[in-house]
């Protein structure tokens, strides 16, 4: 039985300061998850060496797996730190931001790119007010069936950090944007705003960038049926284009 836990901790005071490593050794407990590792650093900073430092920056906020906010590499792999039990990760771990997106500080991150891209296609159902808008339309069950597990995106963005796509020369939104189009186009109300969606979809970094290597569903810690979305999406987006191409 371990006595304690050694761990790596990529760190960075702020954006634009250089990047460094730092190395802890944590006293074992048994059942600990990356989350509460973090929080024993930050009852005690200090490294392996004895050298007092600062408390380890990270998000995190529900702990257990449903806000997304605590995504980071956990041993080079992106997943959530607090469903990453200690017990199952080989020593020493190492800790890192998430590499695609600014850091803010440590292993905090700014994901706002996300929130961007989601607003490109419009994922929501518009209303036109406040008051009370009644039950909404009905919703067949096979049509619930399909979009519950779209609607179990966490936005932790790990499916965006996975993809070989999704990086600067592209502007490729991700699968978690065009997965969330796909939700809201199969939503009775939300539907009203599909074509806009779909013509988003077919723009500058839209769905034509996607070389559908797959990682992204690999990577999602929810289990998204991400490639089915891109699929589906892929064709809508085509029929979309074939339709406004005859009416001009
Ligand atoms: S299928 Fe591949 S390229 Fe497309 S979103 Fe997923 S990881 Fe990226
Ligand atoms: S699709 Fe999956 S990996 Fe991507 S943001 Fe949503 S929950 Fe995270
Ligand atoms: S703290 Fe919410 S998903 Fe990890």
């Amino acid at each position: 039985m371990p006595t304690t836990i050694k761990v790596e901790i990529k760190r960075q005071a702020n954006p634009n300061a250089p990047a460094v490593t730092e190395t802890f050794e944590v006293p074992y407990r048994p059942g600990m998850n990356i989350t509460s590792l973090l929080g024993e650093i930050a009852l005690n900073p200090v490294d392996i060496s004895g050298k007092a430092t600062t408390p380890v920056t990270y998000d995190s906020n529900c702990l257990e797996e449903i806000c997304g906010s605590c995504a980071m590499l956990i041993n080079g792999k992106a997943r959530m730190a607090c469903s990453a039990l200690v017990d199952k990760l080989e020593q020493p771990i190492q800790l890192a931001p998430l590499s695609k997106f600014p850091v803010v500080r440590d292993l905090a991150v700014d994901r706002s790119v996300l929130f961007e891209n989601l607003k490109t296609v419009k994922a929501w159902v518009p209303i036109d007010g406040t008051y009370d808008l009644g039950s909404g339309p009905r919703q067949f069950p096979q049509v619930q069936e399909q979009r519950y597990p779209l609607s179990n995106c966490i936005s932790c963005c790990c499916c965006m950090e996975v993809c070989p796509q999704f990086n600067v020369s592209t502007n490729f939104v991700g699968a978690a944007t065009i997965a969330q189009a796909k939700l809201f186009n199969m939503d009775p109300a939300g539907a009203v705003l599909a074509e806009d969606r779909l013509r988003a979809l077919a723009g500058d970094g839209g769905i034509q960038e996607c070389g559908f290597a797959q990682n992204c569903v690999v990577a999602c810690p929810k289990e998204l049926p991400l490639t089915e979305a891109i699929s589906d999406m892929g064709r809508d987006v085509f029929i979309q284009q074939v339709k406004d191409l005859v009416s001009r």
